[in-house]
């Protein structure tokens, strides 16, 4: 929640009063607004607890991928963890370096493989593969266009959905995910990939969910990395260079989190050194831990609404009150597709009294619901949803032929850059595209 409330009781973000804004006719709402340099600052404290070890922060682009931010984190020195040639070919474009980046994803087109593989000198830092019959379509890409494959391969730890401990749409590592090499098969995967000299085994990889908030299913999918990468040194045809423990680190949304993304790596890297596994340069992928802090999505009430008091009602329905805002579902898709709470606050301070609300947005779907927030009895023109800077514009959709919000830059306590909100217009156009064939 790195907003904070100044003494007046204005609520900033990175510097910049977040009233003025909301308020300011050039900039409207609905908005994002991210602040690049707190993001920086993140990245130094996740690259300071590997202390002077080799590693690689690979940014998950598809938390947050606006221009500004890709920049600002490859300026830190992050690679990217991409999932797709959209994204590869913006992480390029935002100055990360090939080697520095890593394609995920358990159905990559052959047109991707091909463009990973093709990329600078000798292609990517490395293609991620999820299956054993992936291996073999990356190798004939490889083969056909006469380069060798660099491969990290993705392992899935098979953890249980509840040793995970988050929202079973964003655990990943788990014996019913499509995602990574099923535990069975990882033998004859590392074989494979071994024996196949359009291939180079760089890497192993684990991702095993997103949003942990404790280390201990992260540290048993780390365990297992070291432990066949242990089982590789030696072998003729191993060049392995990296173990990647994957990312998933969470964020306090308001409910705690007692593990910092440098916990999860201090604590990673001392299973590293029990295993002797040292040598090895050790890559992460966060995504969320990075951003989501670091920014709001501001929204105008439209109108709020209340029902007639009812004496005979048990209390929570005697009166129900609904804040509407012009912020919905379709700009952040979280609250409805996950449950998720994000904390919803006026942007000046009001004394008195605060009563529940219902916060709403004006898309025609139950489920376009921010959840239940204490405000101020008399609503604010504007609110702030907070932690809103991963997952939140990526998602965002045009559902109900709603704009995409705008996005604002802060850096070094001023708006350094803006992304204008989609016209109505735009959609409308869109939708009458369909030309006769
Ligand atoms: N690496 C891989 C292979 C991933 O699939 C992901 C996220 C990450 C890294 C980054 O995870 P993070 O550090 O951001 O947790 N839309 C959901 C989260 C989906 C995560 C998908 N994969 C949400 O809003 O909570």
């Amino acid at each position: 929640m790195p907003v904070v409330w100044t003494e007046s009781g204005r609520l900033e973000l990175g510097g910049v009063d977040l009233e003025r804004l909301a308020r300011d006719p050039e900039v409207g709402t609905p908005t994002y607004v991210y602040d690049l340099s707190a993001m920086v600052q993140e990245v130094g404290r996740l690259r300071a607890a590997f202390e002077s070890a080799p590693h690689l922060v690979a940014y998950a682009v598809k938390a947050n991928s606006a221009g500004p931010v890709v920049r600002a984190l490859a300026g830190a020195g992050c690679g990217a963890d991409v999932v797709s040639g959209a994204e590869l070919d913006l992480a390029l474009q935002c100055g990360v370096p090939p080697e520095r980046i890593l394609f995920s994803g358990v159905a990559k087109r052959d047109d991707e493989i091909d463009q990973a593989l093709h990329v600078g000198v000798d292609g990517i830092g490395a293609i991620q593969v999820e299956s054993i019959e992936e291996l073999a379509r990356v190798s004939a890409r490889a083969k056909g266009g006469g380069r060798r494959a660099r491969i990290s391969l993705r392992v899935n730890p098979e953890a249980s959905v509840e040793a995970l401990g988050t929202h079973s749409h964003i655990a990943t590592g788990h014996d019913e995910a499509k995602f990574g090499i099923p535990r069975d098969d990882v033998a004859a995967a590392l074989e494979l990939a071994l024996a196949d000299r359009h291939i180079c085994l760089a890497g192993l990889s684990a991702h095993i969910g997103s949003q942990l908030t404790r280390t201990s299913a992260y540290l048993e999918a780390a365990q297992m990395l070291f432990e066949l990468a242990e089982g590789l040194q030696g072998r003729p045809g191993s060049e392995l260079k990296f173990v990647d423990t994957g990312g998933g680190f969470g964020i306090d949304y308001g409910d705690g989190c007692d593990a910092s993304p440098a916990r999860f790596v201090r604590e990673t890297r001392l299973l590293m050194r029990q295993a002797g596994a040292l040598g090895l340069a050790h890559y992460v992928e966060p995504g969320r831990s990075l951003v989501a802090a670091h920014a709001v999505l501001l929204a105008t009430t439209i109108q709020h609404k209340a029902t007639p008091y009812r004496p005979d009602a048990p209390l929570s329905l005697a009166r129900r009150r609904w804040l509407m805002i012009d912020a919905g579902m379709n700009d952040l898709l979280r609250p409805a597709l996950y449950q998720a709470r994000h904390r919803v606050t006026e942007l000046t301070r009001q004394p008195g009294e605060r009563i529940p609300y219902r916060v709403v947005g004006p898309v025609c779907e139950s489920s376009d619901d921010f959840g239940v927030h204490e405000l101020p009895v008399a609503p604010p023109a504007h609110v702030a949803i907070l932690d809103a800077g991963a997952y939140g514009y990526t998602m965002s959709s045009r559902y109900n032929g709603r704009a995409l919000p705008a996005e604002l830059f802060i850096d070094g306590g001023d708006v350094v850059m803006v992304r204008k909100r989609s016209e109505p217009r735009e959609w409308v156009d869109d939708r009458l595209a369909a030309e006769r064939r």
